[in-house]
């Protein structure tokens, strides 16, 4: 079906992708591929995605790692598959390649909740303070940053920082707190936190922990302090891989979305992963609605017709670029 440039503009403003009809019958899977294949493009994945779009993957990994990976890829075309910040990223470390999002409405709680104008008046508070966001912002947010990380290499970050000097850190106060603490750095914080990790209930937690008393409680520092604090290993989404595959544990209750299970169950099918419960036992809040939004259809849909697709102005670009090349610069 052909549509017009503004009938394309009006499909992505109301419903965040184009919403044609997919073929009855269709091999989504096989398709996607042989697209992949003629449009010379490449899938990069967050592992909070159906595993399905995993599989189909030429780059898995968090946040960092795909940063990274979209840094260095050489084909024409970039399809995301992940939420809007983390394609805007791709967009800026690499310019020049057309970025695809499957949906333009997989947004991130976390990343608005921290609008551009209200941030701007908070930062000039604080004349030559170092301002370190979470790499989970916009990219405007970026843009007035000196230094972007992602909860891989925060630490890092915040020690490449001199001592003594000013730092804010933005926007999530769940990670900044945690990070407080990890490095012993006065910090002021901004206060944005992400829904899905706030969800997790401390006392489902302990109470399941009961009936698991060999299991390991493992959190993304996403999730509230008192959530931390029983934690037996805090990290990020490739730390938390990592720490399973490692421990000798054969049992782990897991404190992020809960997508990240169908990465540790094919790494290690022999031990058992719990999700973390949430306060509302009748919702199923630890995924991350957002994440969701991508789906095989969405992603067939945006290789055949190269929409919808990342775009933002050259000056932007260049602003927002220079606070995540140093991140990158870090390793
Ligand atoms: P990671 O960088 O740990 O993959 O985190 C991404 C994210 O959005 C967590 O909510
Ligand atoms: Fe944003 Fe939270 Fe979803 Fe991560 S899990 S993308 S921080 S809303």
């Amino acid at each position: 079906m052909q549509l017009t440039p503004e009938e394309v503009k009006d499909r992505l403003k109301n419903k965040g992708y184009l919403g044609l009809e997919v073929p009855k019958g269709l091999d989504l899977v096989t398709e996607i591929k042989r697209l992949k294949k003629e449009k010379n493009a490449v899938l990069l994945a967050h592992y909070y995605q159906e595993g399905a779009i995993q599989e189909l993957a030429d780059y898995l990994g968090d946040s960092l790692y795909l940063a990274q990976a979209a840094e260095k890829v050489d084909a024409q075309i970039i399809v995301f598959a992940g939420v809007h910040f983390m394609a805007e990223t791709a967009k800026i470390v690499n310019p020049n390649k057309k970025v695809l999002l499957p949906d333009l409405k997989a947004g991130c709680s976390l990343a608005d909740s921290c609008p551009p104008t209200d941030f701007k008046k908070f930062v000039d508070q604080y004349p030559g303070a170092h301002v370190v966001t979470y790499i989970n912002c916009s990219a405007e947010i970026k843009a007035l940053s000196t230094i972007v990380c992602t909860s891989s290499n925060a630490k890092r970050v915040i020690d490449s920082i001199p001592e003594g000097e000013t730092i804010i850190f933005a926007p999530d106060k769940n990670l900044g707190k945690y990070l407080i603490k990890e490095t012993g750095r006065d910090m002021i914080l901004w206060d944005g936190s992400c829904i899905v990790h706030e969800a997790f209930s401390f006392e489902r937690i302990v109470a399941l922990a009961k009936t698991y008393p060999n299991a390991k409680f493992i959190a993304h520092p996403e999730s509230e302090s008192q959530v931390l604090e029983i934690a037996d290993y805090i990290g990020s989404t490739s730390g938390l891989l990592t720490y399973v595959q490692e421990n000798s544990a054969t049992e782990f209750i897991v404190a992020t979305e809960a997508g990240i299970l169908y990465e540790m169950e094919k790494r290690c099918p022999e031990k058992t992963f719990i999700p973390a419960p949430v306060e509302d036992e009748t919702c199923a809040c630890s995924e991350c609605a957002f994440m969701k939004l991508n789906t095989l259809e969405k992603l067939y849909l945006c290789l055949e017709y190269e929409n919808p697709e990342i775009t933002l102005s050259k000056a932007l670009v260049e602003k927002a670029k220079l606070p995540i090349t140093r991140m990158l610069e870090l390793g």
